[in-house]
């Protein structure tokens, strides 16, 4: 009979501990403002004295400010994450700004740890992601000013500029630290670099075509 419940609760305990968080663990106290000076490495930031904590920690001012976009891309995130608000930490949300030049882009992009929702303030966006395999589809819209849009978790995305002038998103993250995975980038841009045969292959590209991306990144 011992031996049932025991076999019982292990088998409980594997469907329990099967279940995947989709966001970032949630807070066990009002706040955890983050002490980002402490030598103490947890699962985040670990909580200032909450005695000392004040307006400042949930605070951010800047998102009025236009991103530099004068680069390759034509396209400048700034994010409000828990490194711009330390009262973010464990609350598992973050936002940012976007700023598109004409024809600018967010290039293709995962973010390991959220969902995105993003809203057009200014301009038209072209955005679209792509479902993971066998399938691949691409989900693809047009965005006006006042449109919203949501690109699940871990998915790949981008957003184009196809307005005649500047265009400007506001997105927000289910996540303090969403992270990013630029895949140009990090496929052709690693440290050191992915061995070219291995990416000849995997694109199914000339050798020389993979060495000319990887200069680029
Ligand atoms: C924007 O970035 C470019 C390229 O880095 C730089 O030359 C320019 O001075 C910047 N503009 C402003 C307003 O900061």
């Amino acid at each position: 009979m011992g031996s049932r419940v025991l076999l019982l609760l292990v088998a409980l305990f594997a469907i329990v501990s099967s279940i995947a968080l989709a966001s970032d663990p949630s807070s066990l106290q009002d706040f955890c403002v983050a002490a980002s000076n402490s030598p103490v490495l947890v699962n985040g930031i670990v909580c200032k004295d909450s005695k000392m904590v004040g307006a400042q920690d949930f605070f951010f001012s800047g998102l009025q400010k236009p991103g530099n976009t004068s680069n390759a891309l034509g396209s400048r995130v700034t994010p409000v994450g828990v490194t711009q608000i330390s009262g973010l930490n464990t609350l598992g949300i973050s936002l940012a700004r976007i700023d598109y030049a004409p024809w600018g882009i967010n290039p293709p992009h995962t973010h390991p740890r959220a969902s995105e929702i993003l809203t057009v303030i200014e301009g038209s966006l072209e955005v679209g992601f792509v479902t993971s395999n066998p399938d691949n589809r691409l989900i693809t819209k047009i965005l006006q000013k006042g449109d919203v849009f949501v690109f699940p978790v871990g998915l790949i995305h981008y957003q184009k500029n196809v307005a005649h002038g500047n265009t400007i998103a506001i997105a927000a993250l289910s996540s303090q630290n969403a992270g990013v995975i630029t895949i140009a980038n990090a496929v052709f841009g690693s440290k050191p670099d992915i061995p070219v045969d291995i990416l000849a292959k995997a694109f199914q590209l000339d050798k020389t075509v993979v060495v000319n991306l990887q200069s680029k990144f």
